[in-house]
């Protein structure tokens, strides 16, 4: 899911190609990028199949206003080396009836809605433009089965995912930089589980925290919003273990049975949108002159892509360490949380625990960052055992892991 305008972040490009002050300069799309490669090949290995051979296909879901430049950046990059067949955009709604459909609120969705005052009345974006928003990252669900592009009506995202015969899906918000991109652990638990659709989740630590948090309502599966919690309920423990009694923090990382993505049409009307109060930027209707609010002044409305989670039967929920899972960028450089700073931290923090569990020693001070190319998850490596780290640097193979050691 990279279809959101990152408005906290502030940052004008896609929040995928944003650099987080990694020492490679990576973006969080190369991240993922090479984490998909490393699987591929460790798949490979362990199935015994010739390099090349398994395929894990990733489709990146824009919208409106993220598309044109994300497909530029993955262009350029030549896609991070990955064989641009399996890397597939596909827009929020559906593609070319953005702007002209913008005001329809259910017939013919168009992945944008227009945006409006705290009281309801629309707002423009130029003296002849309404402003628009992304509708929100539910309108995946819609999107799966909108053409990919209008040049071929009959390819969609489901006709792809049938035609390549991929049975399990694993979705995420692009804004992680810890996401383990189709975790084979995390996809192994609902198969063996049997579920339909399943999310991952982190522990909540502290009642206050702006975290959703999954639960029942009657016999329902259901994220409850932070907003949406009474301040009791958050505060709740359970008896037996001290813990929040509703702790299993939602991280936007799921997993779906291609056969449940094809049947979410059938309960999508009931789907009801939500409000986002956001910063909006306008025109004054008096000067005519461009505004950028500096507080939220307006409402976005959005699908949020767990209100299908009520609908489903056969639901799972799985626990993660959030040090090793979940770091996502939402807010300004110097913010303090969820920024880059904190991004960067957790990932050179996690190559440090990557270097130790394998039995090496990280001097105090040092940075050491691993390509996912090299490791998807600490495996790979037992070269480092016994060696000390004295030096900062970015490596890309085990090799230069070695040189780094010496
Ligand atoms: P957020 O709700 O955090 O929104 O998205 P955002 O756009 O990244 O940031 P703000 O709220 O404007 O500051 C969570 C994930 O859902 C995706 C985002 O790209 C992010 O990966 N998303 C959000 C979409 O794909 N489409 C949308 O319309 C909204």
């Amino acid at each position: 899911m990279a279809g959101g305008q990152g408005s906290r972040l502030g940052s004008s490009a896609p929040k995928g190609c944003y650099d987080i002050g990694l020492p490679s300069h990576k973006s969080l799309f190369q991240l993922q990028a090479e984490r998909i490669a490393r699987l591929q090949e460790v798949a490979e290995k362990e199935a015994g199949k010739p390099a090349g051979s398994v395929v894990v296909p990733w489709y990146i879901m824009t919208s409106g206003p993220t598309r044109k430049e994300t497909e530029a950046f993955f262009n350029k990059s030549k896609f991070f080396g990955l064989n641009p067949k399996n890397v597939t955009f596909f827009d929020q709604g559906e593609p070319g009836r953005a702007t002209a459909d913008g005001l329809s609120l259910t017939a013919n969705r168009a992945g944008t809605l227009p945006c409006l005052t705290m009281d309801g009345k629309v707002l423009l974006d130029s003296t002849s433009r309404v402003a628009e928003a992304p509708d929100g990252n539910g309108g995946l669900y819609a999107a799966l089965r909108a053409p990919i592009s209008s040049s071929d009506k009959s390819r969609t995202v489901l006709s792809d995912l049938a035609d390549r015969k991929v049975l399990y899906v694993h979705a995420y918000a692009v804004d992680n930089c810890l996401v383990k991109v189709a975790d084979p652990v995390f996809i192994g638990y609902c198969i063996s589980k049997q579920v339909e659709c399943a999310a991952k989740v982190v522990p909540k630590t502290l009642p206050t925290e702006s975290v959703g948090v999954f639960a029942r309502r009657g016999d329902k599966f259901s994220v409850v919003e932070y907003s949406e919690i009474t301040k009791e309920q958050a505060e709740q423990r359970d008896p037996r273990t001290g813990e929040l009694a509703f702790r299993a923090g939602n991280i936007v990382n799921h997993f779906y049975t291609t056969t449940f993505l094809q049947h979410t049409e059938a309960f999508e009307e009931e789907l009801a949108f939500h409000i986002a109060r956001k910063k909006i930027p306008h025109v004054d209707l008096e000067s005519g002159q461009g505004v950028k609010p500096a507080k939220p002044n307006g409402m976005k409305l959005e699908l949020f892509v767990f209100d299908v989670f009520p609908f489903t039967k056969h639901f799972a929920v799985f626990e993660v360490a959030r040090d090793e899972e979940f770091s996502p960028l939402k807010n300004a450089p110097g913010t303090g949380s969820d920024d880059p700073e904190t991004s960067r931290r957790d990932l050179l923090s996690q190559h440090r625990r990557f270097l130790e569990r394998a039995g090496a020693v990280v001097k105090d001070g040092v940075e050491i960052e691993i390509s996912p190319l090299v490791t998807y998850a600490g495996e790979g490596l037992e070269a480092v055992k016994g060696k000390t780290f004295t030096r900062s640097g970015v490596v890309s193979s085990v090799e230069e892991l070695d040189v780094l050691a010496a």
